[in-house]
């Protein structure tokens, strides 16, 4: 079976003044984007493409691990929800929050994204979902936070823990079963030479404990994340050997060949438990291709 990976999207709408007054992180990100130029990193024109490729690509899963809008109004959750339309209505979908989707204060984070993905989030806290021959943890790690230090929420690595024992694997590999498990996070653990990732005023504060837990369990096969918009893979240690983390880079990414900047995604392909091959697409200025060379040949 083929998953397709997408992060990054960053859908982008101007906001209204009541966006800006409802949250101090969204004054900052509204800064950044509208007058230090970031919202030239990401283009509609790219965004449309992914949707696009996605439909010809037609996976069996598509797993998307994040911020899918700039500042998470009203108006780019919406939009969001408008542009993915054909790929939920299609294809079975699991969604998690990034940090720009939780840019307000909520009682759980990701409440408010919840209110237009929430049949492919989960009521909060991790989830566990199958979808034939591959299951995905979804565990978030991500909270209103001044300087985007993201942080698993209380319990969340307990339950998470608990959800991994409910398949009844336990230091067993899944590929016995037939099953590959990917866990899903926003956050990197690594960075792309493979050390902790930094800096501390946005890294994970906690990626050491969520480390710990993932090197104490047979279960994972491989960690997905983006946050980080350039991609790259590297791995973590696990109790059957490196696991391999994965971040296609940003699928909403400007086409700037100059700064070697474009979007991007991957597809994996599962068989019986294992993950056979990364297979991963940039944007070519009019459409989405595979990556000269193979997945990650070209660098970030
Ligand atoms: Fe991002
Ligand atoms: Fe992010």
């Amino acid at each position: 079976m083929r998953v397709l990976h997408f992060t990054d999207l960053h859908v982008q709408r101007r906001p209204r003044l009541i966006d800006l007054v409802t949250g101090p992180k969204r004054i900052i990100g509204a800064l950044n984007l509208y007058l230090l130029g970031r919202r030239s990193h990401f283009q509609r024109v790219v965004q449309e493409g992914l949707v696009q490729a996605i439909l010809e690509q037609a996976p069996d899963v598509v797993v998307c691990t994040g911020d899918l809008t700039a500042l998470a109004t009203d108006d780019e959750l919406e939009a969001a929800h408008a542009l993915l339309r054909p790929v939920y209505e299609r294809f079975p979908f699991v969604v998690q929050p990034g940090n720009h989707d939780t840019y307000v204060r909520e009682r759980r984070p990701g409440d408010r994204m919840r209110r237009w993905f929430g049949p492919w989030m989960g009521p909060g806290g991790p989830r566990l979902v199958r979808h034939g021959g591959a299951a995905f943890l979804t565990v978030e790690t991500c909270r209103a936070h001044l300087t985007s230090r993201g942080q698993t929420p209380p319990g969340e690595l307990a339950k998470a823990a608990m959800l991994l024992d409910t398949l009844g694997l336990r230091g067993r590999d899944p590929a016995e079963e037939g099953l590959l498990l990917f866990w899903c996070q926003h956050y990197p653990l690594r960075d792309r030479h493979g050390a902790p990732y930094g800096p501390a005023g946005r890294c994970l504060a906690d990626a050491a404990a969520v480390e710990a837990l993932l090197a104490s369990r047979s279960e994972v096969g491989a960690v997905l994340h983006g946050h980080e918009h350039h991609g790259f893979r590297t791995t973590v240690p696990g109790l059957r050997g490196p696991v391999p983390v994965l971040n296609p880079g940003a699928g909403g990414y400007a086409h700037l060949p100059a700064k070697r900047r474009t979007a991007h995604f991957s597809i994996y392909d599962v068989q019986d438990g294992a993950l056979v091959s990364v297979e991963r697409f940039a944007w070519q200025g009019e459409r989405f291709a595979p990556e000269p060379g193979g997945a990650y040949a070209t660098g970030g």
